[in-house]
């Protein structure tokens, strides 16, 4: 999808968005040029029979097969950029179906109370979500967006870094998409190492990746553990954007279990059915990485995931091992299928090496999240309030809903195993605080953050703008957290 800024007189897009606001009956200054341009029917039809109703759209085919669709954005005074972002996505979905030369047009919609900026980038974006499909293995694809016009007679230069913006993040959350929804089968370790490893090469940034002796050597025992059941072999990426003068170092864990059967105690298969999304965390760095590079802050960002898959076999970890995690404390495999802890265990250790003012680890870690929160909110927790508030104040600028969970220091008290340090699992409720609680044993760092995105990383029917199966989720959040 190539995006452009157009003049509405100078268009040749046969689908053209123009967005109409509850109870206001004048025209844009946009919308007066398409008015112009085709024979006043926005002044005769549409102003006349439409009501501007949040996310209500009417189609209005005009001649020459060009189609007019009017897009309600409700109340003027009521709009913001979650909203903006909403309204056009579904609009543009909807819209789809009539591209047959590959052009859609977007009026640029502007309102006192959002920037240029941000209304240029949350466009860009609605576009670039309702364009996605992972039709890879559809011989029949949709209609695809090819050139995405926004229609405005406005130069200034802050539409301009709105829409690049747009257009990278975009482009990172395709990445992360592709990559959750592709089958375990190619999405292995190795695989995603290739990817890492092409991702370092591409954008010239450093790349350090283990094999299965190098994680021996380097003690990643809980990590090797997980993933001695499986005939893939386990591999640890990471990778590094260092400017030169860095304000602050960050790392990035993302879970990485390229697929999850629960091993030894293996899942139902309903559970099982979604589980080659459990290395949603992995891709969803490396997205974030990908934009990183594009946008070149000052901070020094590190990208971490230890990829294997959690499988039952002869040569499995069972319940009742000990391991010696690379911290050097033991643990009680209490259950296999909380996998995910043990992995990012041993990364969040390494993390320690280089010193980070911040880690962050992004996870799809327990079902229990989505019995708290659903599919739409991502739970977040960590051990610094003030970096946890930061977060979340970008998350919702950002649009993507989060609520913050609690941490209590007891809650090692589940956790206590009567032959080693402690077990991986403990009671049942707080589930998603107690794997928290368990990870945070492991970073020194006195600004870590977990986020548990089980719930929110593939979704099983559309939220707001998004559509079904694997959402992005957190690669804005994620970026916009690090650059700002
Ligand atoms: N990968 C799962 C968590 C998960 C569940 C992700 C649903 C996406 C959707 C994780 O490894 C897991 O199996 N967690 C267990 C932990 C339990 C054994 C303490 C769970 O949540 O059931
Ligand atoms: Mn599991
Ligand atoms: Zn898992």
């Amino acid at each position: 999808m190539k995006t452009q800024i157009v003049k509405p007189q100078n268009t040749n897009s046969k689908v053209i968005i123009t967005g109409f606001f509850e109870d206001e009956k004048s025209l844009s200054n946009v919308q007066a040029e398409l008015n112009k341009k085709f024979l006043g029917v926005i002044e005769n039809n549409i102003i006349k029979n439409f009501e501007g109703k949040f996310n209500e759209t009417l189609i209005f085919p005009i001649e020459n097969g060009v189609k007019i669709i009017a897009l309600g954005l409700g109340k003027k005074e009521e709009l913001t950029l979650n909203k903006l972002r909403e309204a056009v996505s579904k609009a543009i979905s909807g819209a789809k179906k009539y591209i047959k030369e590959g052009i859609l047009s977007v009026e640029f919609i502007e309102n006192d109370n959002i920037c240029k900026k941000g209304a240029a980038y949350n466009t860009v974006i609605a576009a670039g979500i309702a364009d996605y499909k992972f039709d890879k293995y559809k011989t029949k694809k949709d209609e695809k967006i090819e050139n995405f016009e926004i229609l405005t007679n406005d130069d200034d230069e802050k539409i301009i870094e709105g829409i690049k913006k747009g257009d990278i993040l975009n482009n990172a959350m395709n990445f992360t998409k592709d990559m959750v929804f592709e089958s375990a089968e190619i999405m292995t370790p190795s695989k995603v190492a290739e990817i890492a490893k092409n991702l370092a090469d591409e954008y010239k940034i450093e790349a350090e990746i283990f094999d299965k002796n190098k994680l021996k050597e380097l003690n990643f025992n809980a990590f090797l553990a997980v993933g001695q059941g499986s005939a893939q072999e386990p591999k640890f990426i990471r990778l590094a954007y260092k400017p030169e003068n860095p304000k602050k170092k960050i790392v990035l864990i993302g879970k990485g279990i390229t697929f999850d059967s629960g091993g030894l105690d293996i899942k139902p298969p309903s559970s099982m059915l979604t589980m080659k999304t459990d290395m949603t965390g992995c891709a969803t760095v490396l997205g974030v990485m990908k934009a990183i590079c594009e946008i070149k802050p000052d901070v020094e960002v590190h990208i971490m995931s230890a990829l294997c898959e959690n499988m039952p076999s002869g040569s499995s970890y069972k319940v009742g091992d000990v391991i010696t995690s690379k911290s050097g404390k033991t643990i009680e495999v209490d259950n296999t299928d909380a996998e995910g802890r043990l992995t990012l265990a041993d990364v969040l250790t390494y993390a320690d090496e280089f010193n980070p003012d911040e880690v962050i680890d992004i996870a799809t870690l327990t079902g229990a999240v989505i019995v708290a929160l659903g599919n739409n909110i991502t739970g977040i927790m960590g051990n610094n309030q003030e970096m946890i508030d930061n977060f979340k104040n970008t998350a919702e600028k950002i649009g993507e809903p989060v609520w913050q969970l609690p941490i209590y220091e007891d809650m090692m008290d589940g956790l206590k195993s009567d032959i080693a340090d402690m077990k991986n699992t403990g009671p049942r409720g707080a589930g998603s605080s107690v794997a928290g609680r368990f990870l945070q044993n492991y970073t020194k760092s006195k600004n870590w953050l977990h986020i548990d995105i089980a719930g929110s990383a593939y979704i099983d029917k559309p939220y707001r703008e998004l559509q079904k199966g694997a959402t992005g989720v957190m690669v804005r959040t994620l970026t916009e957290y690090i650059i700002k």
